[in-house]
């Protein structure tokens, strides 16, 4: 009989790693609190503060801020300057206080409570097979999708990304017609009718909390020229309309992203571009597994994008890292495109960009 050695030192680092991942958790609820609390908007550009002079900005409990300024501080999302001080330095006020530049992550905490609390609902998938959709736990889920990808949508999507997109700009300012298809809460479509009015721009989703949040978007944007479409009660037309088609970050999540690649095949008028934003990752998990973010992006395929992608039967069951190049590529050509590329020059941390031609 064999008998195992433990060896302490692995042990220790084991636990190291768990708590580790209790520890990001925990944090993840205290930058939630700030959000809401409008901590780091309060902290913005006011330079260190002691947590008394953050009650006499907010109005808020001095103990109660010293224990979160404390908290945050070992965290290193502020920076102790000591005597009791801390500092929102403008690096992380781009990250924490500000939603209207690309750098912004707050709204990826903007809900984390509800959307953890998926994780008591995700045992039953694991015994059946069928995932969770998008709403089937409230409207957490499109809050925090629309705060998470609102910021690159409204800002870098038009300044850095459509410019390397062979043509788009000169036919977006010419005037041409538009589908975003798993447009969500519609933050891409109504900051490009702003700066492109000539054209007009539909959206297509399917989640009712995402299609809500996008009405409401859209008569605060007051443009005239969106138009938002429930995908399963009003499709994309069958007939060559759109110029240009965007999917930013959905395809993966989606059950049956063969169907809408056909949809947008016969939507799409002959020479237009069909621009996909999704998840930069490998074939291999042995490639996946040395990205510092693959454990959050397992983690989230759990509890969103794989549950999403299997909440039918004949879902094909993703997941978030399910569409790397050449398995995005096979979908695009399947569905009777000729070419997908990617887009040249045009990088980010977590996603690949590209341009799909019939
Ligand atoms: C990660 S979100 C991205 C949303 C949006 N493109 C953005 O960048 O904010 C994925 C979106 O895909 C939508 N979706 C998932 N399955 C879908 C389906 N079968 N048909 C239409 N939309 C779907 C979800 O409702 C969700 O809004």
């Amino acid at each position: 009989m064999t008998t195992t050695q433990i060896d302490p030192a692995v042990v220790e680092a084991k636990a190291g790693v768990a708590f580790g991942a209790l520890i990001g958790a925990v944090t993840a609820g205290t930058i939630y609190l700030g959000e809401r609390l409008g901590l780091y908007r309060a902290m913005a550009g006011a330079g260190p503060l002691t947590s008394a002079e953050l009650a006499g900005r907010t109005g808020l409990h001095e103990r109660w801020l010293r224990e979160w300024l404390r908290g945050q501080a070992a965290a290193t999302l502020l920076d102790y300057r000591g005597n009791d001080t801390y500092e929102l330095v403008p690096e992380a006020a781009l990250v924490l206080a500000d939603e209207e530049n690309p750098a912004s992550a707050i709204g990826a905490f903007s809900a984390v409570p509800s959307v953890m609390g998926l994780f008591e609902r995700l045992e039953g998938p694991f015994h059946t097979g069928i995932g969770l959709t998008y709403d089937d736990d409230g409207p957490a889920v499109a809050e925090m999708v629309d705060r998470m990808f609102g910021p690159w949508n409204r800002t870098a999507l038009i300044s850095e990304a459509l410019p390397k997109v062979d043509g788009a700009i000169a036919r977006l300012e010419a005037g041409v017609k538009v589908a975003d298809v798993g447009c969500g809460a519609a933050a891409a479509i109504i900051a490009l009718a702003k700066a492109f009015p000539k054209s007009e721009f539909h959206g297509y989703d399917n989640s009712r909390f995402a299609l809500e949040r996008a009405a409401k978007h859209l008569a605060e944007a007051g443009v005239t020229n969106v138009t938002i479409h429930n995908s399963d009660t009003d499709p994309l037309p069958a007939t060559p309309t759109f110029d240009l088609v965007f999917c930013l970050d959905c395809l993966h999540d989606m059950n049956r992203p063969d169907l809408a690649a056909a949809a947008i095949r016969k939507a799409i008028t002959p020479d237009g571009t069909w621009f996909i934003a999704d998840i930069e990752s490998s074939e291999n998990f042995e490639e996946n597994f040395q990205n510092p973010l693959a454990p959050m992006l397992y983690g989230s395929s759990i509890m969103l994008c794989m549950s999403s992608s299997s909440c039918t039967p004949d879902g094909l069951a993703l997941g978030t890292v399910g569409l790397p190049e050449p398995k995005m590529r096979e979908l695009v050509l399947n569905a009777g495109f000729g070419k997908l590329e990617r887009v040249p020059g045009l990088v980010h941390p977590m996603n690949a960009y590209y341009q799909a031609r019939l």
